[in-house]
């Protein structure tokens, strides 16, 4: 199997420009990188991935940021507003409460836009560049529209999104809206708009960056580079287990896609493989079903619904990669209620850590699973906060205090306060 951790490094074919291919996860068919648009396998419809003749190892890169990683990626350089290089941090009485011999936080709100999706988008639209390409598209439940809409206009290239009408956190609306991308709302859910904007991508309309994409994945795979980077530095050691939110199951795929290619340059032993961990809203689980059940492919749910409007989604596409990445590194996955994120974007606020819902949900399982005896008290444990507390100002005010009204005089304030 190509996506087990003790896969050989594949050889190099003919199809591979400047030791950069493409090959089918499912059948091993392999593709030029940059010849042509293709976002899927023309034999088996299976799913792509980038594939390296030289992998590096952690002494091959310089430099801070996504860029940083640029011996790992197909294009030494990208459009770029400065992504990665996110804070890993520290924090103590969550460390403590939950019970865990080290937590740390890798907070992905703090890039450009707001979200781990820059990361991908720096190499995806840079792609699309070398592709020749001049239409952008997406389905999003809103972070995705947004860092498109952002690298788009700095490519100078148009974007157009497709979003579930109703169902997406008001800063996201606002950053695609001024990015200038074309906003529009789907009288559907998420799934809905991913099946329609495929559609428009395989007829030539626009290139696709959803996380089907193999090349934005390669941008998403720089989050596990810095984890793994900030441990070794912090506790010389990796971290035992990576908890994530998952929706469409990209950051699942990309984490493990990179661990993988530690283990092939040698860099990582297969014993020292972060486990990684997945968390799903109870409304939207479609994998911790197939993880519980143990099953071979992921069953599309039809209804969802939950908070974390993130993460509102019913038919994970990645799963074919990040399945294997859960079950090979010995991860599991499990699903929060909405009140269990809420109480983890609480407690991560307190922290003086802004998140938005769905990124609370990977610190709402690891307390559930450390409850459950599924993570042990000796673990150093990285959980992923993938979006910024302002995408979804009305979620944050809704979990936070009300504002109390009182009049415009000292005295006035003063006798609120006292009362
Ligand atoms: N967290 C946030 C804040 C997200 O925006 C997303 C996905 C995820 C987690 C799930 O990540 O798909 O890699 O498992 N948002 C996409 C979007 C779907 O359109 O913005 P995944």
């Amino acid at each position: 199997m190509s996506l087990s951790l003790s896969a050989e490094q594949p050889a190099v074919p003919d199809d591979a420009d400047d030791g950069v291919w493409l090959e089918c996860i499912e059948c091993g068919e392999t593709f030029p990188p940059f010849e042509d648009v293709r976002y899927t396998c023309d034999e088996c419809d299976g799913l792509l991935e980038v594939r390296y003749a030289d992998l590096p190892t952690f002494d091959d890169f310089e430099g801070e940021g996504v860029w940083r990683y640029a011996d790992a990626l197909p294009l030494s350089e990208g459009v770029t507003t400065q992504e990665g290089a996110t804070p890993l941090y520290e924090v103590p009485r969550l460390e403590e409460s939950v019970g865990v011999e080290a937590l740390r936080i890798k907070h992905e709100g703090m890039n450009p836009t707001g979200s781990f999706k820059d990361r991908g988008m720096t190499v995806g639209v840079a792609v699309a560049k070398e592709l020749g390409v001049d239409r952008l598209a997406c389905a999003s439940t809103g972070n995705t529209s947004a860092a498109l809409a952002a690298y788009g206009s700095r490519g100078g290239m148009e974007t157009l999104v497709l979003l579930p009408a109703g169902k997406v956190a008001a800063g996201k609306i606002a950053q695609a809206s001024l990015h200038g991308a074309r906003i529009l709302e789907v009288d559907g859910n998420f799934d809905a708009c991913l099946d329609i904007v495929q559609e428009l991508a395989a007829g030539g309309e626009a290139y696709l960056l959803n996380s089907l994409n193999p090349f934005r994945l390669e941008g998403q795979k720089t989050i596990g580079l810095e984890i793994l980077e900030g441990f070794l530095a912090d506790y010389d050691a990796v971290p035992d287990r990576i908890v994530l939110p998952v929706g469409n199951a990209g950051n699942t795929s990309a984490l493990y896609k990179a661990f993988r290619e530690l283990v092939q340059a040698g860099e990582l032993a297969e014993s020292e493989v972060p486990k990684l961990t997945g968390v799903q809203a109870e409304g939207a689980a479609p994998m911790v079903e197939a993880i519980e059940n143990d099953a071979d492919e992921v069953r599309r749910w039809e209804e969802v619904e939950t908070r974390a409007t993130a993460i509102r989604i019913g038919n994970p596409v990645n799963a074919p990669k990040a399945l294997p990445g859960i079950r090979e590194t010995g991860g599991t996955a499990i699903a929060v209620s909405d009140e269990e994120i809420t109480d983890a974007q609480r407690d991560l606020a307190g922290e003086g850590i802004g998140v938005e819902p769905a990124s609370a949900a990977s610190v709402a399982g690891l307390r559930k699973l450390r409850a459950e005896g599924i993570v042990d008290d000796d673990e150093r444990v990285a959980c992923l906060t993938t979006g910024h507390l302002l995408k979804d100002p009305d979620a944050a005010a809704a979990a936070g205090n009300d504002p109390e009204p009182v009049p415009a005089d000292t005295a006035g304030v003063l006798e609120h306060l006292r009362s």
